[in-house]
């Protein structure tokens, strides 16, 4: 696995690659990988010749009171997990070279932004979908891995490059889960042990939701109370949201006869965990949700 940090050997490497008409892969992330990384990169090594992951922690995205500054990081450890994984190419651009001078360009997306993160998060989606096209310019990448877990992300980001044309295909890879069902995250590491062990709670509650529309509750209310409920009786957080919208278009419905997102937040002290389920009008899991 060769380690780069400029854009331009970046680019230079895409270049080769695609005259050799060999498929890119690729993984954005923005580092300390877990397991949820390593099946978006294994799925990835399936579907692709060669494997590029980034690891950037874009300051675009987040916003003045977040934590940009804390979000863990560890190189190493990082590029040791990626080659373990068959990674060819792990691309690692430093603020400066990504975001060189002032830019006179400002993208903004304006559809899906306002609601579930969105709406806690302004301009956040702004900042993914801009770093999200240098890295798709710069990787030349044919294939494009996200995972599930950032269900908003990922339909915000597939609305992206289809409005612009963009030829990546986006990839949605299901949620990897901790034998409890808490969602890998990397900002897991940031709970109590108290918290960590109520944060199963969180998929327990998705699932109480899904249960209710089996058993045939068309009612989105009435579930996201139930929801809500289950969340408050099994842990300290504070919940931001538990919402039930269209996927992949994110609007509100009043009657639960299509495809759905149950998406909740919740706050503990030092980490914000969401979690969702993506799910037809049934209450069967969709795996891949843009088929
Ligand atoms: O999901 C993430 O880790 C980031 O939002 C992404 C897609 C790498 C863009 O910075």
């Amino acid at each position: 696995m060769k380690v780069i940090r400029t854009v331009n050997e970046m680019v230079e490497i895409a270049t080769s690659v695609k005259a050799n008409d060999q498929t890119i892969g690729f993984v954005p992330t923005m580092g300390y990988l877990h397991d949820g990384h390593a099946k978006l990169i294994d799925q990835c090594r399936k579907e692709s010749q060669i494997v590029i992951v980034s690891i950037f922690v874009n300051p675009l995205q987040f916003g003045p009171n977040e934590d940009f500054e804390r979000y863990p990081r560890d190189e190493k450890r990082d590029c040791m997990i990626a080659e373990s994984h068959g990674v060819d190419y792990i691309f690692i651009p430093s603020v400066e070279e990504m975001y060189r001078d002032n830019s006179s360009i400002k993208l903004q997306v304006v559809e899906r932004t306002n609601v579930l993160c969105g709406r806690s998060r302004a301009g956040h989606f702004d900042g993914v979908v801009t770093v999200l096209a240098k890295l798709f310019h710069i990787t030349k990448a044919d294939l494009a891995f996200f995972g599930m877990k950032d269900a908003q992300q990922i339909a915000v980001v597939k609305a992206f490059v289809d409005d612009l044309n963009f030829s990546v295909k986006i990839r949605p890879v299901p949620t990897i889960r901790e034998d409890d069902g808490l969602a890998r995250s990397s900002r897991n590491v940031y709970l109590s042990q108290q918290e960590r062990a109520d944060a199963a709670s969180l998929y327990s509650s998705l699932k109480v939701g899904q249960h209710l529309i089996i058993d045939g509750e068309k009612n989105p209310v009435m579930i996201i109370d139930e929801v809500k409920k289950n969340i408050h009786r099994h842990t300290n957080g504070t919940i931001d949201y538990v919402e039930i919208l269209s996927y992949p278009d994110l609007k509100a419905v009043t009657v639960i006869n299509q495809q759905i997102i149950i998406a909740i937040a919740v706050n503990f002290q030092k980490a914000r965990l969401i979690d969702n389920l993506v799910i037809n009008e049934h209450g069967i899991i969709v795996r891949d949700p843009f088929e």
